[in-house]
This record gives structure tokens, C-alpha cells and sequence, in this order.
């Protein structure tokens, strides 16, 4: 990295991301400018990492006057704080680290003020794909994946023209080993209990139905630009092999590493510079002893193949998925419904939804807002 510090803001700063880039940027001091610091709800943490990063200003989706009162920073609201932090062009990278819908506009501000992006909000390519990587190949800007998945990927590719194909590991979640009866009377605990990742409730639940890996393809298509057919999904338990991709001529290169979210955070924000920064212990496969790999269970995680069929769908199919998903996960989360009527919500809504090619960001957010409308209405019918 330059010798100049690089000047950051984190969109998502309370969640399980931006509080272990935070450990990143911790160690890493002398490298790093905070410019801002956006949360959601949890007032009381981004005060306290405003007071301990002290960054330029800060936004808060609600109650701004709650983070009112420590030094000068100035103070933000909803959209309108997540627009001004990423129009500032003094940012050189903007961690977007929110969960959900939310991550889309703001990436996309930054993206045309020429802002470097470290991408952790999979939504983002999930619902505009085409719109967000047209826009940075437009405006030069590097999109560096922050998923350990698609950050593995972006490590082993060196010529993408070379590259027959990604392959893309899984931990398989809770579920891995459990009946299809098991899954179907799984309680919130037992859904949230994932064997490998510690992470925030929406990812968490999307990674017990492989949903999870559904929405990762779907975001290394836009990513590395590759068909739905040459992306290929391992199931991998120990969570060792980040992902690999196979060369034309057969060689395998893997990205292996322990599973901390530390590492792939580092990468994409430090890229393409490396640090020992947050770096604990040296890795040892004599320790590891053995990796296992298997085929993904279908019939047991349907939901990964209606991603597959939504994606090859593409324009406004995997918009609709997104959010019909992520209602049904929330349901689930409130305890309206079951782990597996997650899967039947959205195949339902997908089913019926009429697909508009190559929509445009306004139509995007409207399908984002009739699917989730319509979804929950389904969902209270259903009680
Ligand atoms: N966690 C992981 O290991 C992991 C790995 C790969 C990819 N990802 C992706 O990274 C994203 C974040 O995941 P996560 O696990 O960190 O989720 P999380 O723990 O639920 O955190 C979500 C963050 O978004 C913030 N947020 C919610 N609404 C907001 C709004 N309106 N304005 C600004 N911020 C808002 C939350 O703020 P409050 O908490 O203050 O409400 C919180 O900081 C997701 O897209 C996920 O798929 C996560």
C-alpha cells in the first residue's frame, strides 16, 4: 500500500463484518484513515467505535440523537447518511458491510465517484449484477470480494481466460448430516448454530438452507463473469478450501486458509498489498489432517438449485428470489414459519413472478418492494 494511509468508511460498521474489519483496522493503524462509520440499530456500539476511531461523521439508520455527544464528528440519517458517505471523494475504499437491500444504492454512489469498493453485501450483485459491474468497469473502479469464497476466487485467478471453471466450497451448515425430517423441525437455535462461521442471523439461517451458496453463485457470475454452468458447488465441512478454480489444461488452484472471516476482510480492503496484520498463528495441514469434499443433497437443499434456474433466468429472477428469501427468513426468524417453508415461500413467488430483462435500478427496487409486500401477505395468510 501506499505510504499514505488509506482512507476508509465502513457501511455496516456493527455488524459481524464491520466489527472484525474493525479488528483488521485496529492492528493495522498506521495504514488506515477512518473517514465514516454507518450502523443500523445498535446506537450504543457505533458510539462507542466513534469514540475509539473517531472518524469524520457517522450515520445511523434511526434515533440520530442517541450518537449525538462525543467529539466533532458530524452525524447522519438512514439513506441520506449512507449517499453522503459514499459521495465523499476523499474515501480511497468503502467497506459495504450491511446486510440486505440496503448495500445497492450506496455501492453504486460510490462506484460512480470513483470510490474503490471491498464487497461483503452479496444482495448488492445478487439484485443488479449487470448495472454494478458495468458501472465500475465504466468508472475504473476495483470491486474486491470480501465473501471468503469469492475472495479465494479473486486470489487464484491470474489469467481469467485460462479458467474453465469455478469451484466453490460449502460448509453445508447445521444440516449437513441431518435428515430431511430433521431440517423440516428445526428450531431458530438449531438453525443459527453453525458448525464453522460465527455470523449475523440473515447469512446464518440463508447458510442452513444453502440459500447462502445459491446467492454466492449467482455473485461469482457477476463477479468473474463466468456462465452458471461453470461454476461448480462443493460441499466442503471443515471450511479449509476457500474455494479453487480449475485451469483449461486441468491444474486445480485452491486458496486454503482457517476459517476467519479476518482474513478475506484484510485482503480486500489492504488488496494488493498483504500484511501479517491480524494474521494469529501460521497454518499447518499436519494439524488440519484431513479435508473431506462431497456432492451437494439436492432433494435436501432444494434451494441451491433455484438459484441455479434463477440466475440462468437472470434480469429480474434473482431479484425476486433475494427478496422473497430474505421475508421468509425473517418470518422464520419471528418464529411464523418453518426452516423449510422458507424454500416453498420463495419457489412459490419465483414461480409467479413475471421476469423483466434487463431492468433498470428504479424497476429493480420496485420488484425488491411487490415481492416482499406480496411475500409477507402470503406469509400472514398462512397463520
Ligand atoms: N458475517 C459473515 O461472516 C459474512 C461472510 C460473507 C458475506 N457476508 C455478507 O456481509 C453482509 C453483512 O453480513 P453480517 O453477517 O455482518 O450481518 P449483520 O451482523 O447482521 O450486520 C449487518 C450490518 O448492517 C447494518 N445495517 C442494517 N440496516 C442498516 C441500514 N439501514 N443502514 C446502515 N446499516 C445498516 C447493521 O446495523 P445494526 O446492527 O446497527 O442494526 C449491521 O451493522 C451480508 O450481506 C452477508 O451476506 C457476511
Amino acid at each position: 500500500m501506499e505510504n499514505k494511509k488509506r482512507k476508509i468508511s465502513i457501511i455496516g460498521s456493527t455488524g459481524s463484518i464491520g466489527r472484525q474489519a474493525l479488528e483488521v483496522i485496529e492492528k493495522l493503524q498506521d495504514k488506515f484513515e477512518i473517514i465514516a462509520l454507518a450502523g443500523g440499530h445498535n446506537t450504543e456500539l457505533l458510539k462507542q467505535q466513534a469514540e475509539k476511531f473517531k472518524p469524520k461523521y457517522i450515520s445511523i439508520s434511526c434515533h440520530p440523537e442517541l450518537v449525538s455527544g462525543y467529539h466533532n464528528a458530524k452525524i447522519y440519517k438512514g439513506e441520506e447518511g449512507l449517499e453522503k458517505i459514499c459521495s465523499d471523494k476523499e474515501n480511497d475504499i468503502i467497506l459495504v458491510a450491511c446486510s440486505g437491500k440496503i448495500g445497492l444504492r450506496p455501492t453504486l454512489t460510490a462506484i460512480k465517484n470513483g470510490i474503490d469498493i471491498a464487497l461483503a453485501n452479496k444482495e448488492t450483485l445478487v439484485m443488479a449484477g449487470d448495472i454494478v459491474m458495468k458501472e465500475a468497469k465504466k468508472h475504473g473502479v476495483k470491486i474486491v470480494p470480501v465473501d471468503s469464497e469469492h475472495c479465494a476466487i479473486h486470489q487464484c485467478i491470474k489469467d481469467i481466460n485460462q479458467v474453465d471453471k469455478l469451484i466453490i466450497t460449502a460448509s453445508g451448515g447445521p444440516f449437513l448430516h441431518k435428515s430431511i425430517e430433521d431440517m423440516k423441525n428445526a428450531t431458530v437455535e438449531q438453525a443459527l448454530a453453525h458448525p464453522r462461521w460465527n455470523m449475523g442471523k440473515k447469512i446464518t439461517v440463508d447458510s442452513a438452507t444453502l440459500m447462502n451458496k445459491g446467492l454466492e453463485i449467482i455473485e461469482a457470475h457477476h463477479l468473474f463473469g463466468f456462465d452458471y454452468d461453470d461454476i461448480d458447488v462443493v460441499v466442503h465441512p471443515q471450511s479449509i478450501v476457500h474455494s479453487a478454480i480449475e485451469y483449461v489444461d486441468g491444474s486445480v488452484i485452491a486458496q486454503l486458509g482457517l476459517p476467519s472471516m479476518h482474513i478475506p476482510i484484510q485482503y480486500a480492503i489492504t488488496y494488493p498489498e498483504r500484511f501479517e496484520g491480524i494474521k494469529s498463528k501460521s497454518f499447518s495441514f499436519a494439524e488440519i489432517a484431513r479435508l473431506d469434499f462431497e456432492k451437494p443433497d439436492y432433494e435436501k437443499f432444494p434451494t441451491l438449485k433455484l438459484a441455479y434456474e434463477m440466475g440462468k433466468l437472470s434480469g429480474s429472477a434473482t431479484v425476486c428470489m433475494n427478496a422473497a428469501n430474505e421475508e421468509a427468513v425473517f418470518a422464520f426468524l419471528d418464529g411464523k414459519i418453518k426452516l423449510y417453508n422458507i424454500y416453498e415461500i420463495t419457489k412459490k413467488m419465483c414461480d409467479e413472478h413475471k421476469v423483466i430483462n434487463n431492468p433498470t435500478i428504479e424497476e429493480i427496487f420496485a420488484v425488491d418492494k411487490e415481492i416482499r409486500e406480496k411475500t409477507k401477505e402470503y406469509i400472514s395468510k398462512l397463520q
